[in-house]
């Protein structure tokens, strides 16, 4: 269900303000993100989908955030426009992007739901990593987005929650948590920023109220959309070494990825 414009307004700004905090040490705050099984994880799929696309090619980032996805498109030379509702995340952003790219890169500061609607542009990839759970309407966003990959074009989700995402832990997923904070705080201690308190609520608001990653599935399919890949799996711990035991031994499956092609 859409939600109103006061619980709209509050999800946007519970964004806007949480990411004030996390900017400056992003990367850091979320090893689930940055450690090796899930970095291996994207940078696979963005070189598979990369070797599909055109020379020239131009994709749009929603949510880009610190540059996850977007740095490494432009590492591998294609263009790329990013949106995100932070300031505060974009200005961090700008500061990492290589004087030599500057001319590949053009970054806007706007709810991407607003950009989506004004944009006229066609792309030939859309990447949303860890953000579509974010939005006040997730499908809303999804949908709106597809609308502008060209025919032929490309669209990679990565890093969102499942249906199962918040689902109770097996004692062996309780003994892993208890390893795994023992080793990154071992390895970690002295690098780990204090910040003020972090409340996800209104931030990740579909994250707590439902969000269904066959929704997402069925939608691609049924607005033309080729789902080649459609993996679950699980990067929620700290370590690369514990996210690799999750999603292989243990079988957790708490996390999603899609890459979609649009039909010519
Ligand atoms: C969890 S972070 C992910 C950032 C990046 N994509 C990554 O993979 O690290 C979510 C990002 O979405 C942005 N965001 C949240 N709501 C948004 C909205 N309505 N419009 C644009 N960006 C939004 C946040 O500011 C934040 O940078």
């Amino acid at each position: 269900m859409a939600p109103d414009d006061d619980l709209r307004q509050r999800i946007l700004e519970g964004n806007i303000k949480l990411h004030r905090v996390e900017a400056p040490h992003y990367d850091v705050l979320h090893p689930e993100e940055f450690n090796w099984f899930e970095q291996h994880r994207l940078r696979r799929d963005i070189a598979r989908i990369a070797a599909q696309l055109p020379a020239n090619a131009l994709a749009l980032d929603i949510g880009c955030g610190t540059g996850n996805i977007l740095l490494k498109l432009i590492a591998l030379g294609i263009n790329v426009s990013g949106v995100d509702i932070s300031e505060d995340m974009v200005r961090l952003l700008k500061s990492r992007i290589p004087t030599h790219s500057e001319g590949k890169v053009n970054l806007t500061v706007q709810n991407v739901e607003d950009f989506l609607v004004g944009c006229a542009k066609e792309y030939d990839l859309v990447t949303a990593s860890s953000v579509l759970h974010h939005m006040p309407d997730y499908i809303s966003t999804l949908r709106s987005a597809i609308g502008r990959i060209k025919p032929g074009g490309w669209l990679y989700i990565v890093h969102e929650p499942t249906k199962n995402a918040l689902g109770p832990d097996t004692f062996p997923r309780k003994i892993l948590w208890q390893m795994d904070n023992l080793a990154y705080n071992l390895l970690h201690a002295r690098s780990i920023p204090q910040t003020e308190a972090r409340d996800y609520r209104m931030s990740d608001y579909q994250l707590y109220h439902g969000f269904d990653e066959d929704k997402v599935a069925r939608e691609c399919r049924g607005l033309g959309l080729d789902v080649v890949s459609f993996v679950r799996y699980s990067s929620t711990m700290r370590t690369g070494l514990s996210c690799w035991i999750d999603s292989s031994v243990l079988g957790s499956r708490r996390h999603f990825s899609l890459i979609a092609h649009k039909k010519r």
